[in-house]
């Protein structure tokens, strides 16, 4: 049997014709085709600007620069994230305020978010964990009460929603990654969104080394402000024209990935599956079981990947704190794991998973 994959990105004929078009118009910077992808992804999830950016991480990066955020202020980030949450809050000179997790879905807790803010608290930045948004009414509340910027990490919730609203659109930016695991890859790249005028006018410049406008090539531009270089070029906005031709399509399959595992694990009392609401999409399939690294070992030896949770950002050395402030990330997170969740399963993967996983248990 082939390997049964985690994740597999994919790259489709039409990733082809689109950077073929770069490459024809002899024009691989940043140019028309990534002006196209940003418009698409602002129509996508309801946004009035997109910007496109070199990855997922530059995205909050350059998200808490539009904010002025620096060296001094304090962003509030959950301990439960990919660490590159916290790496981004710690690149703009800022300190990142790990904060622990709801035990019921693994988003930033809303109590632990009241207790960390002071003075210096200058923004929070909820992670829409594989897809199931934060309580960003809770979220936003909290903002407006002590004057606070709301950034979304929707890194793994491209088209999920909250309600009637994407997530992404709620907060005052919100930061979507394509990196190879998500459901459209760029290879590396990332997005930016806001509704904001203000806020979108100084992404530009921060994007490319303080120019208000796209640069002319000339050597005489003028660089009004401090910025750097955090462009997508038309090369990986091409390959996102292609992948967003599929998503919809890749969309269905990952839910029907999470519904799958759901009917069929749901009389296994050793596992609980994570929740996904109607209008969420689970970028991958999470669930809990005390029997993590040996269930994990089990699938590898049959020839499926899954893949163990993060570990908590406190338990990283440049992070590092005590267990005890973050009891839930810190008992949750050695028992959770990602089933695979390819959009490239069939259902006949994945009810041999679920046999395998039951096989497993009843050793
Ligand atoms: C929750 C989360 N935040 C941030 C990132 C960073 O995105 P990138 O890898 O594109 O820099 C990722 C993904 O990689 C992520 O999963």
């Amino acid at each position: 049997m082939n390997k049964i994959p985690w994740w597999m990105p994919k790259v489709e004929k039409e990733d082809y014709e689109f950077i073929k078009k770069a490459l024809d118009a002899n024009f691989v910077n940043e140019g028309p085709l990534t002006a196209q992808f940003e418009n698409k992804i602002a129509k996508l999830v309801g946004a009035k600007y997109a910007s496109a950016t070199t990855s997922g991480t530059a995205a909050i990066f350059l998200a808490l620069k539009a904010l002025d955020v620096g060296y001094g202020d304090e962003v509030i980030v959950p301990d439960l994230t990919f660490i590159a949450t916290a790496n981004a809050v710690d690149l703009c000179g800022a300190k990142p305020v790990l904060v622990d997790v709801n035990p019921a879905d693994l988003t930033i807790s809303i109590d632990a978010i009241k207790k960390a803010i002071n003075v210096k608290t200058k923004a929070i930045v909820p992670v829409h964990v594989t897809g199931r948004g934060a309580d960003m009414e809770a979220i936003m509340s909290i903002a407006k009460k002590h004057n606070l910027f709301v950034i979304e990490d929707a890194a793994e919730a491209l088209t999920s929603k909250q309600g009637n609203k994407f997530l992404g659109a709620i907060g005052d930016l919100g930061c979507f990654s394509f990196s190879a695991n998500k459901t459209i890859s760029t290879g590396q790249g990332g997005m930016i969104i806001t509704n904001n005028d203000k806020i979108f006018s100084k992404l530009r410049p921060l994007k490319d080394q303080g120019r208000p406008m796209r640069g002319t090539g000339g050597g005489d531009d003028i660089h009004n402000s401090i910025g750097y270089n955090f462009r997508m070029t038309d090369l990986q906005a091409g390959m996102g024209l292609g992948q967003l031709t599929h998503l919809k399509k890749r969309a269905e399959r990952m839910k029907r990935n999470y519904e799958l595992y759901k009917e069929n694990l749901k009389n296994v009392s050793e596992i609980s599956i994570f929740p996904s609401r109607q209008e969420e999409l689970p970028q991958w399939t999470d669930i809990l079981t005390e029997k993590r690294d040996e269930l994990e070992k089990y699938l590898k030896d049959q020839n499926m990947d899954s893949r163990k949770y993060w570990r908590p950002i406190h338990q990283q050395p440049p992070y590092r704190l005590p267990d005890d402030n973050f009891p839930n990330s810190t008992r949750l997170s050695p028992k959770a794991l990602w089933l695979p969740s390819a959009f490239t399963l069939t259902d006949e993967n994945t009810l041999t998973i679920c046999k395998k996983i039951k096989e497993f248990l009843k050793k």
